[in-house]
């Protein structure tokens, strides 16, 4: 008998998060939705509807320290081992140079960065042996790229810069060396917050990750990829 394989996605109740949750389903896996708020997440709900084995949401904000806490408990409960994580939620700020604010760097900081490192660190003993931790990057965190430099992006680029650097030193680290850690940028995508001019369906820029992911192994450990599964520049 197939064992079913497991997903758990943060910011799972729109944009791409949602695009992967419905795509897992799609594929029979058992998926773990976590979401801000189960009350606003009325698409999952209509999906846990037609999927009630194989869903489940759970509340989960990762610039909340206490959130994480809970939800590190539930884990416990479940005793149960991921075969992927995705590192998916994600904030957009942009503020152009004169209006910078801390506060716009630090929210952004919070949830694209150090939400994603506290939360790793609790989900890692809960990935199986050969899993993927996949962190959901974006190509404005290539300091070689260094795309539409005019633009107020800082805190968002920035934010993925860190990230793309913490998703290489947690790949380096020996806790990991069973499993695949990598950063991928999703391309320019139809969401909330890539607008309605991205070239990028949901559906297809989740094809396309599924297919990078699933191709992943360990020679892709520590390295930032496109959605095509190119190697992208740091
Ligand atoms: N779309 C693009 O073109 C593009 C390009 C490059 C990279 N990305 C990256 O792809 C990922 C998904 O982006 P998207 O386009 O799907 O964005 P989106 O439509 O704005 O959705 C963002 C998701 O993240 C969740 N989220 C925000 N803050 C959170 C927090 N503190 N805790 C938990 N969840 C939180 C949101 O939840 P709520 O609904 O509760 O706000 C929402 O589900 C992000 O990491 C983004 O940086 C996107």
């Amino acid at each position: 008998m197939d064992v079913k394989k497991t997903v758990l996605i943060t910011g799972a109740n729109r944009g791409l998060g949602l695009g992967f949750v419905r795509y897992y389903l799609a594929k029979d896996w058992t998926v773990f939705a976590c979401v801000r708020s189960e009350k606003k997440s009325l698409e999952l709900r209509s999906l846990f509807n037609e999927y009630p084995n194989n869903l489940v949401i759970e509340p989960l904000d990762v610039s909340d320290a206490n959130s994480i806490d809970a939800f590190s408990v539930k884990l416990k409960e479940y005793s149960i081992l991921f075969d992927l994580v995705i590192n998916n939620a994600g904030v957009f700020t942009e503020e152009n140079l004169g209006d910078w604010k801390i506060a716009t760097f630090e929210n952004t900081f919070k949830v694209n960065t150090f939400g994603v490192a506290l939360f790793s660190q609790v989900i890692l003993p809960f990935i199986n042996s050969s899993g993927k931790l996949v962190n959901i990057s974006s190509g404005l965190g290539s300091i070689e790229n260094i795309i539409n430099p005019e633009t107020g992006f800082e805190a968002y680029a920035m934010s993925k810069a860190a990230l793309n650097m913490f998703t290489k030193r947690l790949a380096s680290k020996s806790e990991t060396k069973d499993i695949v850690v990598v950063a991928l940028s999703p391309g320019w995508v139809q969401t909330d917050m890539g607008g309605k001019d991205a070239p990028l369906t949901i559906p297809e820029a989740i094809g396309k990750m599924g297919v990078v992911i699933e191709q992943l192994t360990s020679i892709h450990s520590g390295k930032f990829l496109s959605e095509e599964g190119d190697q992208l520049p740091w």
